[in-house]
C-alpha cells in the first residue's frame, strides 16, 4: 500500500475544481483506483470553512453518487491562502503537516500533488512561493515524499511566454515534477489512437505517405461565446485556444513513429519529433495554406462575434481556423494534414479521417461519365467525441446483375463494449499525476515546438494583413476553406 498522498488544489472555489477535479477524484475513489490513502486540500483566498466548501461542491455531485460522496467528503478540507504569498504558504504547510500527522504519517514521507487550477498569471508566482517554503523539494524519482505540480492550460500565449514560464518553473522544479495538462490526452478515444496503431498489425503498414493521401483532423464546436467567455477568447482565438494544444496533440499521436517502449519519455520523444517536423510556414505559405474566419449572425445566432460580450468591436480574432499543414519527415512528406477547429459550427464533433489513395486501376467500372475524380473508396475514421468509435469504409458489389459498387462501412462503437460511459479525461489524468506517470502530459520542449508552429502562422497573418473571412453561425464554416483540399482529394467531413 502506498503512503498517504495529499492533493492540494489551488483555485478551490473555481469552476474547474467544482465541475471537473473533485468529480474526477470522487470517481477514482468510488472505483477504488487510489493505491493508498488520500487527502484533498482546497486552497483559495476566500475565507470559508471545510463544511462550506464541501457544501458548495456537493451541488455538482449527481444523485447517483450521493452515497459515495458522503464517504468521500471527510477527506476534503479547505484552507484560505493567497497562493503567491510565501507567508500564507507557510501557514498552508503547517496545515498540511498537521493533516499528515493526524493520519499517522510523517510529513516528509507523504506525497504531495499541487494542482494549479488558477489563472495562468499565478502559475509561476505560486511555484515560487511553494519553493521558497521548501514545499516542492524532493529527491529525483522519490518513491515517497514526492512533490509534483500540475499546470493547467494555457501554457503561455506564444513561444516567448511559454519559454519564460518553462524557465521560471525549471528554477524550482525538475521536468519530471511538472505535469502540464491537456485534457484531450486523457480522453479514452485519444489514447485509443495509440492502441489502434501499435497493438494491431493491419494498420501500421498502411500508415504512411505511400498509402495515405491525406489526413483530416477536426475539432468542431457548436458553442460560441456563452456567458463572459468572449473576454478571454478574444485574446486567444482558435489558434491559441484549440490548435496549439488539442489539435496538435491529436496530430502528434496520429503521425508519431512507434516508440521504443511505453515509457513516458519514449512516447514524448516521438511526439516532439513530429511537432518539430511540422513545416513552419513562411508568410507566403500562410496565405496559401491557412484560412481564418469569424462567425457572423444568422438564423442560429443573433449576434456577430464582434458584438459578443467582452469582444472588441474591431476584433480580428479568429473563431475558425483551417489549414493544410505539412510534416516534413520520411513517413509523411507530401501528405497534407488538413486541420480544422472552430466555434459556432453546425455540429459538435472531434474526428480524425485517414483517406487512403485510390487503387492503381479501376478495373471494374472505369470513370463515371462526367466524373473527373477517381473514386477513393477507403477511409479510416477515428471518432473522438461525442460519438466514440472507429469506422473503415470500403466498396462492395451490390448484389445482382452487373458490377455495381456501393460504399460500405465496418464500424466499432465504444458503447457496444458494454463497459458504461467512458471515464472523464480528468479522472485518468489526476490518477496518472498522483501515480507519477507523465506519459499523457506535455513536456516542456513539446509545448514550445507547438507554439513555434502556431506563432509562424500568426506572424504570417500580420505580415500579409490576411483577411478574416466570415461564416454564418451554425454553418460548416467559410466556403473558402474547402479550397484547402485540392480538387479531387475530398471535402471536409460533416461529422458523424
Ligand atoms: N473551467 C474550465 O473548464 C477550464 C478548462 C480548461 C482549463 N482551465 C484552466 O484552469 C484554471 C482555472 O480556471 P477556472 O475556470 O476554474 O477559474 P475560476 O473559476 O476563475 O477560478 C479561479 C480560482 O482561483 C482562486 N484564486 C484567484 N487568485 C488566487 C490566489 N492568489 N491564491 C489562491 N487562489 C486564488 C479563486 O478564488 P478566490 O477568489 O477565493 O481566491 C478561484 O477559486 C485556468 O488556468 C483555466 O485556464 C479551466
Amino acid at each position: 500500500m502506498a503512503r498517504l498522498a495529499q492533493i492540494v488544489i489551488f483555485g478551490a472555489s473555481g469552476d474547474l475544481t467544482a465541475r471537473k477535479l473533485v468529480p474526477a477524484l470522487l470517481r477514482n475513489f468510488e472505483e477504488d483506483n487510489f493505491r493508498g490513502p488520500i487527502q484533498v486540500i482546497g486552497v483559495s483566498r476566500t475565507e470559508k470553512t471545510d463544511a462550506a466548501w464541501r457544501e458548495e461542491l456537493s451541488s455538482w455531485i449527481p444523485e447517483s453518487q450521493k452515497a459515495v460522496w458522503e464517504r468521500f467528503k471527510p477527506l476534503l478540507s479547505y484552507k484560505s491562502a493567497d497562493s503567491a504569498d510565501p507567508r500564507q504558504i507557510e501557514a498552508l504547510e503547517g496545515h498540511l503537516d498537521s493533516l499528515a500527522l493526524n493520519a499517522g504519517e510523517e510529513p516528509h514521507h507523504v506525497g504531495r500533488l499541487f494542482y494549479l487550477a488558477l489563472a495562468p498569471g499565478l502559475f509561476a508566482p505560486t511555484v515560487e512561493a511553494l519553493s521558497k517554503q521548501g514545499l516542492v523539494a524532493c529527491e529525483p524519482d522519490a518513491a515517497e515524499g514526492w512533490r509534483r505540480v500540475v499546470v493547467e492550460k494555457p501554457f503561455g500565449t506564444d513561444l516567448g511566454t511559454a519559454q519564460t514560464l518553462n524557465h521560471l518553473l525549471y528554477r524550482h522544479l525538475r521536468e519530471e515534477q511538472i505535469f502540464r495538462i491537456d485534457h484531450y490526452l486523457g480522453k479514452e478515444t485519444v489514447q485509443n489512437i495509440l492502441s489502434l496503431r501499435f497493438q494491431n498489425a493491419i494498420f501500421e503498414p498502411l500508415w504512411n505517405r505511400k498509402h495515405v493521401e491525406s489526413v483530416e483532423i477536426s475539432v468542431c464546436e457548436t458553442v460560441a461565446m456563452e456567458g463572459k467567455r468572449g473576454a478571454y477568447y478574444d485574446k486567444a482565438g482558435a489558434s491559441r485556444d484549440m490548435m496549439q494544444n488539442h489539435v496538435l496533440q491529436v496530430l502528434a499521436l496520429i503521425a508519431m513513429e512507434p516508440p521504443s517502449s511505453m515509457r513516458p519519455d519514449a512516447v514524448r520523444n516521438e511526439k516532439v519529433k513530429v511537432l518539430e517536423s511540422l513545416r513552419s510556414f513562411t508568410p507566403a505559405e500562410v496565405h496559401e495554406h491557412v484560412v481564418r474566419a469569424q462567425y457572423a449572425k444568422s438564423d442560429k445566432r443573433e449576434r456577430d462575434y464582434r458584438d459578443e460580450y467582452g469582444v472588441a468591436e474591431d476584433s480580428r480574432t479568429e473563431t475558425y481556423l483551417a489549414m493544410r499543414a505539412l510534416i516534413d519527415n520520411w513517413r509523411w512528406s507530401g501528405v497534407p494534414f488538413l486541420l480544422r477547429t472552430g466555434k459556432a459550427l453546425h455540429k459538435r464533433f472531434t474526428e480524425v479521417v485517414l483517406r487512403f489513395r485510390t487503387p492503381p486501376l479501376d478495373l471494374l467500372n472505369g470513370p463515371l461519365p462526367g466524373d473527373v475524380c477517381p473514386l477513393r473508396p477507403n477511409d479510416l475514421r477515428i471518432l473522438v467525441q461525442p460519438d466514440e468509435g472507429v469506422r473503415l469504409s470500403f466498396l462492395v458489389k451490390r448484389p445482382g446483375a452487373g458490377m455495381v459498387m456501393q460504399h460500405s462501412v465496418l464500424g466499432f462503437d465504444y458503447a457496444d463494449l458494454g463497459t458504461g460511459p467512458t471515464p472523464d479525461a480528468y479522472q485518468r489524468l489526476l490518477l496518472d499525476a498522483i501515480n507519477g506517470n507523465p506519459t499523457l502530459f506535455i513536456r516542456g520542449d513539446e509545448v514550445e515546438a507547438a507554439w513555434r508552429f502556431v506563432d509562424a502562422i500568426r506572424a504570417g497573418w500580420e505580415a500579409n494583413d490576411e483577411p478574416v473571412h466570415a461564416y454564418p453561425a451554425g454553418s460548416k464554416g467559410p466556403a473558402i476553406a474547402n479550397e484547402l483540399f485540392h480538387g479531387c482529394e475530398g471535402i471536409w467531413s460533416e461529422g458523424p
